[in-house]
Order: C-alpha cells, then sequence, then structure tokens
C-alpha cells in the first residue's frame, strides 16, 4: 500500500472507535430512559462524537491530499498543488468541522457565533491587513500563475531571481549572485513583473551603445552585427541578431545591439562574450566612443572613417605587422585597397588564382572548405584583426578555401607587390604567416592526422612550415637558405 494511503488508516480506525462509541451511548441510554445522564455520560458523549467529526475532517484532508492535490493537480499541471492552497483548504474543513461540533454535538447555534466572529475578523483583520493582503495575493499568484516555480522573473527595481518559493505570505526568490530574496507577495501583486519564462526558452537581450554621428550605420552594423554572430551560442539561435537606432542625442547616435540568447540563465556570460567582441571591434576600427563633452559642437577626431590615418592605426593595431615601425605602416598604407563584402557574399573563392593578403578590418567571415560529399563546411571564423588570403600569397597556389563574409563586412586588400619589401626585410612577418598557413592547413586536413599524437601533431606542423617558409623564400626570392625545420629536443628520439 502506497504511503499516503497508508495514512488514512489512522483516521479511519479514530472514526469507527468514535462512532461505536456513540452509537452505543445513545442506544444505552435510550434503553436505560436516561437521555439525559449525568456530567460524566454527557462528557464521554460530547469526545466520542467530537471524535467522529474531527475524524472525519482529518480523512477527508488526508483523501484531498491523495486524489486532488497529489493526483488530478499533479496530472494536469505537472506539478503539486502549492501549501497556500492545501493549507487553505484543510483550514476550512477544519473550521467547518468545528462548526459542525458546535451545532450538532454542543446543540448551540451557529449564527451567534458567526456573528461575533464577523466583528472579531473585522478587528484582526484591521490589524493585520498587510498580512491578508500578502494571503491573499498569495492566493491570486497561487490560481492565477503568472509566473511558476523555477521561473526567472524580474520585479521593479531590476532584481532577477529564479522562483524557488511561493508561501502564504512571500514569494522566494533566489538572484544571480546567490542571494536569497523574500518579497511579501502583496507588494509583489502590486509590481510590473517581467517573467524570463522557462529556463530553456530562447530569450532577447539588448547592449546599448552611443556613437559619434561621423560613425555610418553600415560600419555600426558591421562592428555590432559581427560582435554577436562571433559567440556560437548567439549565432546558433534561429533568430538573427538585429541594430536599431535607440535615439539621436547631444552625444552621438544611441543604438542598441538584440541578439537572441538560449535562456536566461545562460544570458550574463553571453553578454559579456558580446560585450567583448563589441570593444574588440571598435578598437580595430578605430571608432572612438563619444564621452560627454562640455562643447557637444567640437568636433572629436576618429579614425573611424576609410582616410589613411584610419588605415595606417589600423594596420598598427593587426598583431601580424605590430613589429613593424610606423614609416613601414605608412608604406603599406598607401596601396592597400577597401573592399566591402556584403553577408552572404564571398571575398575569395576557392580554386580561384589570387596574389593579395585580406585584413578584417570590420565583420565577420567564414571560411568554407568542401567536406566528404562536396557540400560546403565552415572550418573557421575570422574576425576583425584576422588575416587571410597568405597560402596563395605566399605559394603562388590557387585560394585553399572559400571565405565568405556572416555579416556586412569591410577588409583591407594588400598586393603582392606592397607586401614584398616589408616580407624581404622583416622575417618575423614571413614566419607568422608561414606558422598559420601551416596550423590553418592542418586544421583543414585534420583528418590525416586523426589519432596522431600531440608529439607527432607538432612535428607535422613544424615539418609543414618549414616546408613553407622554404617555398615561400623561393616564391619571393628571398634568398632560399634551406632551413631545416626547428623541432623541440623533447621529441627528438
Ligand atoms: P588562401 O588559400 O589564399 O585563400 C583562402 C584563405 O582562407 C586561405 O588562404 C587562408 O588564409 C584562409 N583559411 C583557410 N583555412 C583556414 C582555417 N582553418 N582557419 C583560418 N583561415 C583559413
Amino acid at each position: 500500500m502506497r504511503i499516503g494511503w497508508r495514512r488514512t488508516i489512522g483516521p479511519v480506525a479514530v472514526l469507527i472507535v468514535a462512532w461505536t462509541a456513540s452509537v452505543t451511548w445513545r442506544d444505552g441510554a435510550a434503553a436505560s430512559g436516561l437521555s439525559d445522564g449525568g456530567l460524566a455520560s454527557e462528557v464521554i458523549r460530547v469526545i466520542a462524537e467530537g471524535s467522529v467529526w474531527l475524524a472525519g475532517a482529518v480523512f477527508v484532508m488526508r483523501l484531498l491530499n491523495i486524489l486532488v492535490w497529489n493526483g488530478v493537480i499533479l496530472r494536469r499541471t505537472g506539478s503539486a498543488a502549492t501549501r497556500l492552497l492545501t493549507d487553505l483548504v484543510n483550514g476550512l474543513i477544519l473550521v467547518s468541522a468545528f462548526a459542525a461540533i458546535i451545532a450538532f454535538v454542543l446543540d448551540k447555534p451557529v449564527t451567534g457565533l458567526i456573528a461575533t466572529s464577523g466583528v472579531a475578523v473585522a478587528v484582526v483583520g484591521f490589524a493585520l491587513k498587510s498580512m491578508i493582503s500578502d494571503l491573499f495575493s498569495g492566493i491570486a499568484i497561487t490560481l492565477e500563475r503568472p509566473f511558476r516555480m523555477g521561473d526567472w522573473i524580474e520585479i521593479t527595481g531590476g532584481t532577477v531571481g529564479k522562483v524557488l518559493n511561493i508561501s502564504w505570505r512571500a514569494t522566494g526568490l533566489l538572484l544571480g549572485n546567490g542571494n536569497y530574496v523574500v518579497v511579501p507577495n502583496g507588494r509583489l501583486s502590486e509590481m510590473v513583473i517581467k517573467v524570463y519564462d522557462r529556463p530553456a526558452t530562447p530569450w532577447r537581450d539588448e547592449i546599448d551603445i552611443t556613437l559619434g554621428y561621423d560613425v555610418t550605420a553600415y560600419q555600426v552594423e558591421r562592428i555590432l552585427l559581427s560582435a554577436a554572430m562571433d559567440v556560437p551560442q548567439v549565432a546558433a539561435q534561429p533568430k538573427a541578431p538585429d541594430v536599431r537606432i535607440i535615439e539621436f542625442g547631444d552625444n552621438g547616435v544611441k543604438w542598441r545591439l538584440r541578439f537572441w540568447v538560449p535562456d536566461y540563465p545562460n544570458q550574463g556570460p553571453i553578454r559579456y562574450a558580446v560585450q567583448r567582441n563589441v570593444l574588440r571591434n571598435l578598437h580595430f576600427s578605430g571608432i572612438e566612443t563619444p564621452v560627454a563633452r562640455i562643447d557637444a559642437r567640437v568636433s572629436h577626431p576618429t579614425a573611424a572613417n576609410l582616410s589613411s590615418r584610419g588605415t595606417e592605426a589600423f594596420l598598427g593595431r593587426v598583431s601580424l605587422f605590430n613589429m613593424l615601425e610606423a614609416e613601414e605602416v605608412a608604406e603599406l598604407t598607401q596601396s592597400v585597397a577597401f573592399r566591402l563584402a556584403l553577408a552572404g557574399t564571398a571575398v575569395v573563392r576557392r580554386n580561384e588564382a589570387g596574389a593579395s593578403l585580406f585584413l578584417v578590418k570590420e565583420g565577420l567571415c567564414e571560411v568554407l572548405i568542401p567536406d566528404g560529399d562536396g557540400t560546403e563546411r565552415s572550418v573557421a571564423h575570422l574576425k576583425p584583426g584576422a588575416f587571410f588570403g597568405e597560402m596563395s600569397l605566399l605559394t603562388g597556389a590557387p585560394r585553399s578555401a572559400t571565405v565568405r563574409a556572416v555579416v556586412d563586412s569591410m577588409v583591407i586588400e594588400i598586393a603582392k607587390e606592397a607586401l614584398q619589401p616589408i616580407l624581404s626585410r622583416r622575417e618575423a612577418v614571413v614566419e607568422a604567416m608561414s606558422n598559420a598557413l601551416a596550423e590553418r592547413q592542418l586544421h583543414n586536413d585534420r583528418a590525416a592526422f586523426e589519432g596522431a599524437s600531440s608529439a607527432e601533431a607538432k612535428i607535422a606542423h613544424q615539418t609543414l612550415a618549414g616546408q613553407l617558409l622554404g617555398r615561400m623564400r623561393s616564391f619571393f626570392g628571398l634568398g632560399v637558405t634551406a632551413e631545416k625545420p626547428r623541432i623541440p629536443a623533447e621529441i627528438h628520439h
């Protein structure tokens, strides 16, 4: 027998014993003509009959618990009835049992009692009005279910928490920082509550940023959309991020980046990842966020436009060129070309001939290579500051992959002739490229090295990098020194 049913045995036993006792007493009194017995027999009658009512009430409460609260309600809604509702119904059953005892066992009129208790209730009610308001708000929350246990809700004042408990008087919220907050139900019912729905439901987050009037809408879209799309959980959502203008302010234009996250609990880390990407993208495009200025008419010099100053600043920030002298960067700046790639269009196509290097200035590009069955598969994302095209540039081979813009992107193209003087002077740039090239090649060719130990993969990488460096030197006429690949001592056996 289930524990629930076992708990009905006690009240049923008391009910039978008390019922038998009261019937026996009544029969005995009737037989002896002593319907109006002495005090002792009257006490026995009251106890027996009172016990029948009370045991009956407890039995009904236990039955409701099994059949309704943990039965019908659990099956229909998926969760048992809240304590608040069960306590309330149990209270009503007990009050009714006591009223029945007064009316039928003690033979006293209940109407007088109800009238007296009405006054008492009014007095007590006035004294406890906030508690009563909490109680009824709690009942409303339980019945209406604007939110449920486990939901994340935001209450007035911006506090966000997970609903852990709904009781008689208050609702308990567990905040993201681990604090537990108890909000009286009365207060809660007056608040505007934002429900972030069930834990695994996609949810839209927003980041606002103010940028100067000299930054174009296209630039802002490239910067903000790529910041969001560069976060895998955001890119995996069916709804794409978008950008809105919130207001044209004194200090600049207030932009809003809106993006979807898988659920509320993941919102914090994803939001931070997007914010970091926004900062990185702003850094590479040279855009400064306007700070409050005393005279808003004084225009602030920014490197956001396509001026040579902006390009120079960008090239100086790219890690590939950060060992170059200012004059070398200036020299390179003279011969770069800007390419705007709209979302979905290719910057370079696989198997095409090419002899230039590209740098992502704003936006996000993906690298596509065909897999076994010929369908194109994205193997890498190239974010602001990244370079591509080094394979064809340095080896003379056709483009090894298609590079396509994920969101509108601004890329910079540097022709081979413009790079040649730098490469002949700066071995470090050539090495950085050949390392990236080897790493990328191996990444694309991973299947061939699947199961290889990390030491073997390292040798493969360095051998390939060394070979490529040799090929590049001859391709660029940099003086072939037939360098041996540098293999670390620990894998030299
Ligand atoms: P290239 O072959 O000239 O043209 C396509 C470019 O895609 C290639 O040079 C690399 O710069 C880039 N590329 C190829 N594979 C990867 C990868 N796995 N990660 C990053 N970039 C890559």
